[in-house]
């Protein structure tokens, strides 16, 4: 059938047969999107490359959209973690809780600092590790406990900080997915000893490459970060530790001031585009074909900021193909290997059944400001259209 550019047609009987091209991700776009050459000049005629006024300032923004005590800034998400955990310094050896559905660096951070990690299933309905798992865990003998704050949602904290105090267990959070994530007015990583903020171009909050940073209530955290992030050396240079090179450059600093300004319409407009998702493919979910994402954090009414739209699905191998054959581009978090997925490394799936059932059935729609309403349409129709309904 062939559709006429210059005949008018119910925009929704076009959208039926006009083949889109909606890739997951459009970096080709996100890379037009701002005014970049103005800020490479910008940042050439500042004469700060690394370090300078666009660093503090981005930090100092930060805390203030945070509510967090400290922000700071650093070469990725990963290394602030690893960072949290070399000031931790726990036992060598030692047991490190997390939830089996995140990404490797949450597991790998703990690993390099001798530690031993411990997936644990995380919960159907929100794709966390909740109370109700935690509350299943013998908590005596662990170390520490990572909670990643997932999708654009926080677990439910006050339940999980009354079980992780009445243990005494430290609380490291992955909020590398959580800028504007709150939990009952507490923003994502501000939780337990500290947090991490990842700047992959992806995230809510993008840069042009990778960038990171520490966010936390904790002073000493703090004070060890600044020093260790930047080779362990003090304000006078004399290191004061064993450090690392692992700093956020000055152009990025710059890239995020201006992304930050516009974060409240990028999150605005993801939840606009989750509710259009939410309201199309209901039918599918009342069939039980599809379980949509929560639409708030775990026991609260603070809205989703939509990082992602993950769907588990009847079918998904199949899906996944057929929206490919309509143009549509669809990923699985992680490439689709939970922790416990990890058999090189030393973890048997097959110990994890309901994370392998999880798994086999959970992928990610395209979700990011960029896309616009008439491709969420496009798509959620394609979906319908396979499932028959
Ligand atoms: C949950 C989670 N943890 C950690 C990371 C790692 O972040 P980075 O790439 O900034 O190190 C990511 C990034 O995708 C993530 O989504």
């Amino acid at each position: 059938m062939t559709v006429y550019s210059n005949t008018v047609f119910h925009p929704t009987f076009c959208l039926l047969f006009t083949k889109m091209k909606i890739p997951f991700f459009d970096y080709k776009k996100y890379c037009k999107e701002l005014p970049y050459a103005d800020l490479v000049s910008e940042t050439l005629s500042s004469g700060y490359l690394i370090g300078g006024p666009a660093i503090s300032k981005f930090e100092e923004e930060i805390v203030n959209y945070t509510g967090i005590k400290h922000c700071i800034t650093v070469g990725n998400a990963t290394d602030a973690m690893e960072i949290i955990f070399d000031f931790l310094d726990l036992p060598k050896g030692s047991e490190v809780i997390v939830p089996a559905h995140t990404m490797i660096a949450t597991a790998s951070a703990a690993v390099s600092a001798g530690l031993k990690v411990k997936p644990i299933d995380v919960n159907f309905r929100y794709g966390l590790l909740t109370s109700k798992e935690l509350s299943n865990v013998n908590l005596s003998n662990v170390s520490a406990c990572m909670i990643t704050q997932l999708n654009g949602i926080c677990s439910d904290m006050d339940e999980i900080m009354n079980l992780l105090r009445s243990n005494s267990v430290p609380l490291v959070e992955d909020s590398a997915q959580g800028i504007g994530s709150f939990y009952k007015g507490t923003h994502a990583g501000g939780f337990g000893v500290g947090g991490c903020l990842s700047f992959y171009p992806a995230k809510v909050l993008g840069c042009l490459g990778d960038g990171g940073a520490i966010i936390t209530n904790n002073d000493d955290l703090a004070s060890y970060a600044y020093s260790v992030r930047d080779h362990g050396r003090g304000v006078d240079l004399q290191p004061l530790y064993w450090g690392r090179n692992s700093r956020l450059d000055s152009l990025n600093a710059n890239i995020l001031l201006t992304r930050l300004l516009n974060i409240d319409y990028y999150i605005e407009k993801r939840r606009r585009l989750a509710s259009l998702y939410d309201n199309n493919l209901s039918a599918l979910q009342d069939q039980g074909v599809l379980k949509l994402p929560a639409k708030h954090s775990v026991a609260s009414d603070n809205p989703s900021t939509y990082q992602n739209y993950e769907v588990l699905a009847e079918k998904s191998s199949d899906l996944m193909a057929f929206l490919k054959d309509k143009g549509i581009g669809t990923i699985r978090q992680w490439g689709g290997f939970s922790i416990a997925h990890l058999r090189n490394l030393g973890f048997n799936i097959d110990n994890y059944p309901r994370t392998l059932d999880q798994f086999d059935r959970m992928f990610l729609l395209p979700m990011n400001h960029m896309l616009e309403e008439e491709e969420i349409i496009y798509i959620t129709q394609s979906i319908t259209e396979f499932y028959g309904a």
